[in-house]
C-alpha cells in the first residue's frame, strides 16, 4: 500500500476488507456456500493483517484478525442470565408426542392442527450470545440456567459467530442462544492428535466441545474448530424489555413465527440449522423424525434427537413455562444407537473390593460417534442370562454418555466355535482363590491382604481407627508409600524406617517421627482389632469381637472348620465361608506371619469368656463403668478386654453397677460410685485382677 495514501482512505480500506472477510465467513460457515477459494480468502486476510500491522490504530474489536485474544484467562467470570436459560421436556415415543399435541390444543382451546418448527437436537452445550448495538459483547455458558460462565474470548474464536451483526434493523440489545458443538470430523482429528501427544482421547464430541469451551487459552479453542447453531433468544430490547425504552423498537418488530425469527437471525449473519423445517401436527412430527433418524449416522455432527417448537410465537406467551422447560417445545429422543461386532474375549477386572467384573473385549466399532472396544458385562449371571459366548457377534449399545453395554448375541451369526465364558477359579491379579458370594451374583478374590488390585483399600482399612488405629497414616500417605514401592502389604508398614519416610515428598521430620511412633505404638493391639483389621469380607467389628472371644487365640480361629464357625454368634454360613477361604490363602498367611514377626501382639484373653456366661473371671457377668484417663491403652481397649471377659461395660453409674474402674482425673462418676458404695478399682488393681501386670 503506497504511503501517500491518507488515513481516511486507509480506514475505509480496512473497513472494506473487514466486511468482505465477514461476508465470506458468512458464506462459508453460515450459508455453507463458499464464494472464493481458501487461497483467495487467505489473501484477503493477509492484506487486512498487514494493514493493521503497519497502522495499529485501524484495528477494531470486530476485525476478523481479533478473533483470538492475546492472553489466556486466569479463570472465567460468572454471568447471571437476565432471562433464564430453560431446559426441555423429553418425549420418547410417538405416543408422547400425541400427548404433547393434545395438551397444547387444550391450553390453546383449539382443535386445529398445530404447526411446529422441527430441527435436530445437537449434542453439545447451550450458550448465550449478547449483541449490543450489533457488536458481540458477551458469551456465556448455560451453567445452571440462572448463572453461567463468561466465555466471550473463546466464543469469539468460533468462525461462524459474527463479531458484528450484518445488515440493519437489529434491536439495541439482542441475546441469541444456541448450541456449541464439535463436528464428528473435528472430533476424530482432535482425538488423533490427543493420542499422538500421549494424551487421553475425549469420550465423545460433546465432552470434547465442553472441554474446549472451558479452556482458558483461546488459542487452543481456535485450533479446535467448534461449531454453533442458534435456536433461541434471551433478552431483546424493545421486546422482552419495555418497548417504550427502546429506540430501535420502531425499526424492528418481533416476527410472528419461530421460523421467521430464525430467518431474521440468519439475515443478520447468525448461524441457524439448515435442517430446520416447518411440520404440521403429530403426523408431520413423525415424518420428520423418520427422515432424520434415517440420516442420523451420515450427518456431520452428533444429534440425540429432535426438538419441536410451536411455530406461532403468540402461542408461546399463552403456553408459558413450567419450572424447568417451555410448554411450547419438546425434545423427542432417539433410541440408543446399536451396532453389531465380534466379541473377541471376555476378560476379568478385579476391583478395589476384590469383586471380579467380566469385561467384553470387542472388535473396535463406531457406535454413537465413538469407537468402542470394551464394554462391561456386569457379572456372570448377566452373561448367562443373555447367553453371550466368546466368539459371538454381539449387539453393542451406547446411549448418550452412558458406558457402552452388550445387549446380547446375534444368534443368527453364531458359529460352532463360540464357547461359553467360564469364571476363573483363581484371581488373575494375585492367584488367590475366587469365591462366589452366597445368593449374590458377585465373585470375589479372597486374597484381600495380598492382591495388588485390593492393596490400597486393604491398607486404608488396616490402619483405620477401629482397626489398628495408626494415626497420621492417611489415605494420601498410603498412596505415596504404595507408589514409592515401600508398602505393598500391611506387614510392610512395620518395616518402614524414618529415612524412608523423610525421603517422601512433603514429609517433614516431625511428621515422620510421629508416623513411626504411631506405627510402633500400634504393635500393641487387641485380638478383636487385629481380626477386624484383616479386612475379611463381612467381618465387621462385632463379628471380630465375637470371634476373638470364642477362640481367644488367633491360630485357633485360623484353623477353625466351617462347622465350628457357624456356631458363633453373628457368624452365618456366608461369613464362615469367607473366613475359611481367607485363612486358606497362602499369601494371606504370609502377611499375617509377617505382622506377628514384626512384633504385633495383644493381651491374651484369659479363660472362658463368652459374653453372659459364667466363668472364672471376676468380671464375668458384671456391670462395669470406666472413667478417667487410663495409662495402659485407651478406654476403648479396656472396654474390649472387659467385654471379652464377659463384663457389660456401660456409660453411667447406677445401683446396678458392680465396679467402677477409675483412671487419673476421674470426676463425677467416681464420686457417684463412692456415694452408692460401689467398689472403685484403680487401673493397676483391675489389671492385676485379670492377671495382666504392667510396669
Ligand atoms: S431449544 C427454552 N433447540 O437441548 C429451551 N435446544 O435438553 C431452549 N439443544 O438446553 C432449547 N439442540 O442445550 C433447543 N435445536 C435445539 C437444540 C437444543 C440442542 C439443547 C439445549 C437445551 C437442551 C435441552
Amino acid at each position: 500500500m503506497p504511503i501517500t495514501e491518507s488515513i481516511p482512505d486507509l480506514t475505509q480500506a480496512a473497513k472494506q476488507l473487514r466486511e468482505t472477510i465477514a461476508l465470506h465467513d458468512y458464506a462459508y460457515y453460515v450459508m455453507d456456500a463458499p464464494q472464493i477459494s481458501d487461497a483467495q480468502y487467505d489473501e484477503l486476510y493477509q492484506q487486512l493483517a498487514s494493514l493493521e500491522r503497519t497502522h495499529p490504530q485501524l484495528i477494531t474489536a470486530d476485525s476478523p484478525t481479533q478473533r483470538v485474544g492475546a492472553q489466556p484467562l486466569a479463570q472465567f467470570a460468572s454471568v447471571t442470565h437476565r432471562v433464564p436459560m430453560f431446559s426441555l421436556d423429553n418425549a420418547f415415543s410417538q405416543a408422547d408426542l400425541l400427548d404433547f399435541e393434545r395438551r397444547i390444543q387444550e391450553r390453546l382451546n383449539t382443535t386445529d392442527t398445530i404447526v411446529y418448527s422441527a430441527e435436530p437436537k445437537m449434542d453439545g452445550l447451550a450458550i448465550s450470545l449478547r449483541y449490543q448495538n450489533g457488536q458481540l459483547t458477551q458469551a456465556a455458558t448455560r451453567g445452571d440456567g440462572s448463572v453461567g460462565e463468561e466465555v466471550t474470548t473463546n466464543v469469539r474464536t468460533i468462525k461462524s459467530v459474527p463479531l458484528a451483526l450484518m445488515g440493519t434493523g437489529w434491536p439495541d440489545v439482542l441475546e441469541v442462544r444456541g448450541e456449541v458443538f464439535m463436528s464428528k470430523q473435528t472430533f476424530n482429528e482432535l482425538n488423533q492428535q490427543q493420542l499422538q501427544k500421549g494424551l487421553k482421547p475425549f469420550a465423545n464430541p460433546r465432552n470434547a466441545a465442553a472441554g474446549t469451551l472451558r479452556q482458558l487459552d483461546p488459542k487452543i479453542v481456535a485450533q479446535r474448530h467448534l461449531s454453533l447453531y442458534l435456536y433461541g433468544w434471551g433478552e431483546i430490547s424493545g421486546e422482552i424489555t419495555s418497548k417504550a425504552l427502546d429506540t430501535n423498537a420502531d425499526d424492528w418488530n418481533m416476527p410472528a413465527t419461530y421460523t421467521a425469527l430464525m430467518q431474521q437471525f440468519k439475515a443478520w449473519g447468525l448461524p441457524t440449522n439448515p435442517d430446520a423445517q416447518q411440520v404440521e401436527g403429530a403426523a408431520g412430527m413423525q415424518r420428520y423424525y423418520d427422515a432424520l433418524h434415517a440420516k442420523r449416522s451420515t450427518m456431520p455432527y452428533e444429534i440425540d434427537g429432535i426438538v419441536y417448537k410451536v411455530d406461532w410465537l403468540a402461542h408461546h406467551a399463552i403456553l408459558g413455562f413450567t419450572a424447568k422447560a417451555p410448554r411450547w417445545a419438546v425434545a423427542r429422543k432417539f433410541p440408543a444407537e446399536e451396532v453389531w461386532t465380534p466379541l473377541l474375549d471376555i476378560e476379568i477386572q478385579v476391583g478395589r473390593t476384590g469383586a471380579l467384573t467380566p469385561v467384553a473385549r470387542l472388535q473396535p466399532v463406531a457406535v454413537g460417534g465413538v469407537v468402542v472396544s470394551n464394554a462391561t458385562l456386569h457379572n456372570l449371571d448377566e452373561i448367562t442370562r443373555k447367553d453371550v459366548r466368546i466368539g459371538d457377534w454381539v449387539i453393542v449399545r451406547r446411549a448418550g454418555d452412558v458406558i457402552p453395554e452388550v445387549v446380547g448375541p446375534v444368534l443368527s451369526k453364531r458359529s460352532a466355535e463360540a464357547h461359553p465364558f467360564v469364571m476363573p477359579t483363581h484371581c488373575p491379579e494375585c492367584g488367590s482363590a475366587v469365591i462366589k458370594e452366597h445368593d449374590k451374583a458377585v465373585f470375589r478374590c479372597s486374597g484381600g491382604l495380598f492382591c495388588p488390585a485390593q492393596r490400597k483399600r486393604a491398607l486404608e482399612h488396616f490402619v483405620s481407627r477401629k482397626a489398628m488405629d495408626i494415626q497420621g497414616l492417611g489415605d494420601k500417605l498410603i498412596q505415596q508409600l504404595e507408589s514409592a514401592g515401600l508398602v505393598k502389604h500391611p506387614d510392610d508398614l512395620f518395616k518402614l524406617t524414618f529415612e524412608q519416610l523423610i525421603g517422601l515428598e512433603r514429609m517433614a521430620e516431625k511428621s515422620a517421627h510421629k508416623v513411626i511412633t504411631a506405627i510402633n505404638a500400634a504393635k500393641k493391639t487387641t485380638l478383636p482389632r487385629f481380626i477386624y483389621a484383616l479386612g475379611i469380607p463381612e467381618v465387621g467389628e462385632v463379628t471380630a469381637k465375637n470371634l476373638a472371644n470364642y477362640f481367644k487365640k488367633l491360630d485357633l480361629l485360623m484353623q477353625a472348620p466351617l462347622q465350628t464357625l457357624v456356631q458363633i454368634a453373628d457368624v452365618g454360613e456366608i461369613v464362615a465361608h469367607h473366613l475359611v477361604t481367607f485363612f486358606a490363602q497362602p499369601h494371606n498367611l504370609e502377611v499375617i506371619n509377617g505382622l506377628l514377626n514384626a512384633g504385633v501382639h495383644w493381651p491374651e484373653i484369659v479363660e472362658v469368656t463368652r459374653p453372659g456366661q459364667n466363668n472364672d473371671s471376676p468380671f464375668a457377668g458384671k456391670n462395669v463403668v470406666l472413667t478417667g484417663t487410663l495409662l495402659h491403652g485407651t478406654r476403648e481397649d479396656a472396654k474390649q478386654t472387659l467385654e471379652a471377659l464377659g463384663a457389660k461395660v456401660t456409660g453411667s453409674v447406677s445401683a446396678k453397677t458392680d465396679y467402677v474402674i477409675a483412671g487419673e482425673k476421674a470426676g463425677s462418676k467416681r464420686a457417684q460410685a463412692d456415694a452408692l458404695g460401689i467398689p472403685i478399682l484403680s487401673e493397676e488393681e483391675w489389671l492385676t485382677m485379670i492377671g495382666e501386670t504392667h510396669g
